[in-house]
């Protein structure tokens, strides 16, 4: 049976582009956080960001309002029972998501593969509160969801092939690359970008370069489009030390220690562009 229900959780940035890609691409939405006020925030981007689809000529009106049709809003988590696919968008936390993983395996239908977008944590052990592993998988979507081509789809440990076939195959009708990893800390992604902004970070706290010199050497010298304090002020400054946090305790290797300066603009409430301020001044 192909996917064509899916709810995705969590109505923030990546959610809302998660539920956007998928509406676009003919599949059928529930749109779940816990707050109506929520799901409205991410309803208004996904809207924006259609209009700017229509201005731009890439879509019709109709196709616009067809596809926020197909987008219906959910404040449950029993709303899983009729899907093919849950695809979770929450909070960076193993509490919330071994809370909301013990929830969707006895509300979604048996077949129903249920899906982390988490950037860091390990798949396996989400897999391991429910009865369903072999259909537990990662599938790490970029920001912003509906411009970045690829997904890192992440087998864990009793991921089937036939769930990884299905989620590679729905990757495709999304029109998004799938790349196929095996659940290490990190992953691939996160493993190599955020010790390069963790690095990034280093220089700037030894006075090595200003923020401006160091984004530019990687803009200009390595064609980046950002440069990496500038990227992650845009990721946010709590989630990449998070995840360098994950990447530190899961090899237990110095060598992913975070840097005490982004320590530091963490605990000031710098949180980059969503607070604000991070490297950079936003207001
Ligand atoms: N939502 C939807 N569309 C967006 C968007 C958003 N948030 N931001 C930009 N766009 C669209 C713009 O509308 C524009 O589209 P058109 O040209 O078709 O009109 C296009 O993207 C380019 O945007 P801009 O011209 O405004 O700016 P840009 O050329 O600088 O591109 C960017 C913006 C795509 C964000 C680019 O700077 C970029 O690729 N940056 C790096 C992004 C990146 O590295 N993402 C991965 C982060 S790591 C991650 O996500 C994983 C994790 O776990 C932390």
């Amino acid at each position: 049976m192909s996917i064509q229900n899916v709810m995705v959780i969590g109505a923030g940035q990546m959610g809302s582009g998660i539920a956007q890609v998928c509406a676009q691409a003919g599949l059928t939405v529930k749109l779940n956080d816990m707050k109506q006020e929520a799901y409205e925030r991410g309803i208004g981007t996904i809207t924006k960001n259609l209009s700017r689809n229509v201005e731009k000529g890439r879509m019709t009106e109709e196709e616009k309002t067809a596809v926020l049709g197909r987008i219906t809003p959910s404040l449950d988590l029993k709303d899983a029972h009729d899907v093919d696919i849950v695809i979770e968008a929450a909070v960076e936390n193993m509490a919330i998501k071994h809370s909301i993983f013990k929830t969707l395996d006895e509300v979604a239908p048996k077949h129903a593969i249920l899906a982390t977008n988490t950037s860091s944590l390990p798949i396996t052990e989400i897999a391991a509160v429910t009865n369903r592993p072999e259909q537990v998988i990662g599938m790490h979507f970029m920001n912003p969801v509906p411009v970045m081509k690829l997904v890192e789809i992440i087998r864990g440990l009793a991921t089937s092939d036939e769930v990884y076939k299905k989620v590679e195959e729905m990757t495709l009708q999304l029109s998004k690359t799938p790349v196929e990893v095996n659940d290490f800390p990190g992953f691939v992604a996160n493993r190599i970008l955020m010790p390069m902004i963790n690095e990034a970070i280093f220089t700037l706290q030894e006075g090595v370069a200003t923020k401006e010199a160091i984004d530019d050497i990687m803009k200009l010298g390595m064609n980046h489009p950002m440069g990496p304090l500038q990227l992650a002020d845009f990721i946010g400054l709590d989630t990449c030390l998070y995840i360098m946090e994950v990447l530190h305790e899961g090899f237990g290797d110095s060598k992913y220690r975070p840097s005490p300066l982004l320590r530091q603009y963490v605990k000031a409430g710098w949180l980059g562009k969503k607070t604000g301020r991070g490297f950079y001044d936003y207001t």
